[in-house]
């Protein structure tokens, strides 16, 4: 999704500004654009497509200049184009912006009526012209987009400058995403600290309204009345390394390959031998977890599957009702809360603009509490949440997610067995569990040995137009985020159902032309799986099966593949193998020579609605 990087400093900036929106590239954009103030004029360019397209013209003609702002687009308004890329200029304002303005219709012809002539279709353009309208009123910049972003409805994140006060940028944020980065006499705003990691790693997370001015020597935070405002510094502790693909092709194989570490790391210090640790909600969370009647799971894509597992486990072992469902509905939905319902929020950035709308939403609903589980300490998920459990997944960068499901659901398991002890589960059952989450990090590492059958399989799915995922129960969630990560990034329809619905409909798809991919873990429900299997060979299907190595299934039985996988037990097996789906999707995206880490059309931290 978009990005923003800004700049006030005694050096040229524009370098700085192209190395901050490459940082932020991993979000998903289609067009990047930047502009220098420098003596009175502001020097612009922009390109449709990638940074390294808008960086070989500014490199053309460079200009110098110590205050500047740049721009990673994701269209909304307006397709992806140079006209459309932002900075925008309008009089003497510059802008850029992250978010959706939703009035921007009505003010466009409110602008139009005063003799403005928009060159782009965007709504961003039109906040440039209302600044400049209310810098004509004699006000400052500072209080021109005060006065301008009080008249907004929607969300925004902005980096706006202005040719008659050089060495100024004024930032402001309402919805989406805005910081501030303090470095050794100069300043910078971003999007995301990953923005800024080159250049500083102090950084000041500005509020919802905030508007900030930064110059060289200083940084003014100010509410959305006026009133100045201070927010605390916070040493950041990303590090360019982090983002380093290394020895691996892509950032989604390497993070495919990170996750033994990083469930390891969700782990430690919340669990061991003996079972979870106490206080690791946060202060309260487990005398507020005793309280907990039921639980609503709200989230999107990725985290959505992750709350999906949660589920079985959760009914399961805890015997606590859930419901689980994607944030953009429940927003909109007059859900019923019955007394003592825990709030969940699950997000990888904790940025996601219908997750954090659920979330606010929630607060009127009556819920005994919430609770973030997240990979981002700062986000806004979880400065809202009353209780949280940080994933601790460290950068993820492919916009396919996969190290942070994983995390998510070692930090779900974690909940599940919390409350399960808390609601009297039989020791040996817990001692069980707890082992199996305990060694979940090797058995990650042992189905990653798969990868080179998985080349070979990979092969098989490259002509294919469409393919089909089926797993039971806990699996269900697996298959779906099977299918998710093939569709994302190799652009192949792929559907996902659980094997018992196949006769209801989906079996009607089934020929000698789609690939019918089964997760087979052990479990009461393999014989029934077993026969769904049946259906599909019966109708001439070529079915590929992740089997587990303690289920009992016949490889000629399958007229495909069979590749066997130890699931390291049947309460974290769909962790486990999640991990094969990955890769699969990973190697055929590969074959297919797409644009693996940044998908068309996608973003990774969706900040609009
Ligand atoms: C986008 C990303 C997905 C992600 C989803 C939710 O759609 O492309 O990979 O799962 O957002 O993101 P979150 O940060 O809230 O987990």
């Amino acid at each position: 999704m978009c990005g923003i990087v800004a700049a006030a400093a005694q050096r040229d900036v524009a370098p700085l500004l192209i190395a901050g929106l490459k940082a932020l590239e991993y979000r998903g954009y289609d067009s990047a654009g930047l502009a220098v103030l420098e003596g009175g004029q502001v020097h612009r360019v922009r390109a449709k497509g990638k940074v390294r397209e808008m960086e070989a013209l500014y490199l053309a003609e460079p200009f110098p200049g110590g205050t500047g702002i740049a721009h990673t687009r994701w269209a909304t308004h307006g397709v992806p184009s140079e006209v459309n890329a932002h900075p925008h200029m309008v009089g003497r304002v510059t802008l850029v912006h992250n978010g959706i303005i939703e009035n921007y219709a009505s003010l466009r012809v409110e602008l139009q009526s005063k003799g403005y002539v928009f060159a782009s279709e965007t709504d961003t353009e039109v906040m440039a012209a209302l600044v400049d309208v209310n810098l004509d009123k004699g006000m400052s910049l500072r209080e021109a987009v005060l006065a301008t972003v009080r008249e907004l409805d929607g969300a925004y994140a902005i980096a706006v400058i202005s040719r008659d006060e050089p060495g100024r940028v004024v930032g402001a944020r309402r919805g989406a995403p805005l910081l501030i980065g303090v470095g050794i006499g100069e300043h910078f705003l971003g999007s995301d600290a990953q923005a800024l990691v080159q250049v500083t790693n102090k950084i000041i997370y500005l509020d919802e309204g905030d508007v900030a001015e930064i110059t060289r020597e200083s940084a003014h935070i100010y509410t959305l009345d006026g009133k100045p405002a201070e927010r605390a510094m916070h040493e950041s502790e990303l590090s360019a390394d982090a983002v380093e693909r290394g020895e691996y092709r892509h950032y989604m194989q390497k993070e495919i390959f990170e996750q033994p570490r990083a469930v390891a790391d969700t782990l430690e210090a919340r669990i061991h031998a003996n079972g979870v640790l106490p206080n690791i909600f946060g202060v309260g969370g487990d005398e507020l977890l005793t309280k907990v009647k039921g639980l609503h799971i709200i989230a999107c894509g990725t985290s959505y599957h992750a709350g999906m597992v949660a589920k079985y486990w959760i009914e399961e072992h805890a015997r606590l009702p859930v419901n689980v469902e994607v944030a953009s509905e429940y927003r909109y939905r007059e859900a019923v809360v019955p007394e003592g319902t825990l709030f969940i929020a699950i997000s990888q950035s904790g940025e996601t603009a219908d997750t954090l709308a659920a979330m606010r939403e929630s607060r009127r609903r009556g819920y005994l509490g919430t609770l973030a589980i997240c990979n981002v300490p700062e986000s806004s998920v979880v400065r809202e949440a009353d209780l949280k459990l940080m994933t601790r997944a460290g950068p993820e960068i492919g916009v396919a997610s996969t190290k942070a499901f994983t995390t998510q659901l070692s930090a779900l398991a974690l909940l599940t067995l919390h409350l399960a002890k808390q609601r009297g589960m039989d020791d040996a059952r817990y001692q069980d569990l707890c082992a199996q989450l305990l060694h979940l990090p090797r058995s990650i590492d042992d189905a990653l040995k798969l990868e080179p059958q998985i080349i070979e399989l990979a092969e098989r799915f490259v002509h294919r137009n469409h393919a089909l995922f089926l797993g039971r129960g806990a699996h269900h969630p697996v298959a779906l985020e099977g299918s998710l990560k093939l569709k994302e990034i190799s652009y192949i329809h792929a559907e996902a159902y659980p094997a018992g619905e196949l006769k209801h409909g989906p079996l009607a798809l089934v020929d000698e032309d789609m690939p019918v991919i089964a997760v087979a873990p052990n479990g009461p429900l393999l014989d029934k799986l077993k026969s769904n299997l049946q259906e599909v060979r019966a109708r001439g299907g070529e079915l590929i099966v992740f089997a587990d190595t303690a289920a009992h299934i016949d490889g000629n039985a399958t007229r495909g593949a069979i590749l066997r996988i130890d699931g390291g037990g049947e309460f974290i097996a769909p962790a486990v193998f999640t991990v094969p789906l990955q890769l699969l999707a990973y190697h055929v995206a590969v074959l297919r020579g797409t644009d693996v880490d940044q998908p068309r059309n996608l973003a990774k931290s969706v900040t609009v609605e």
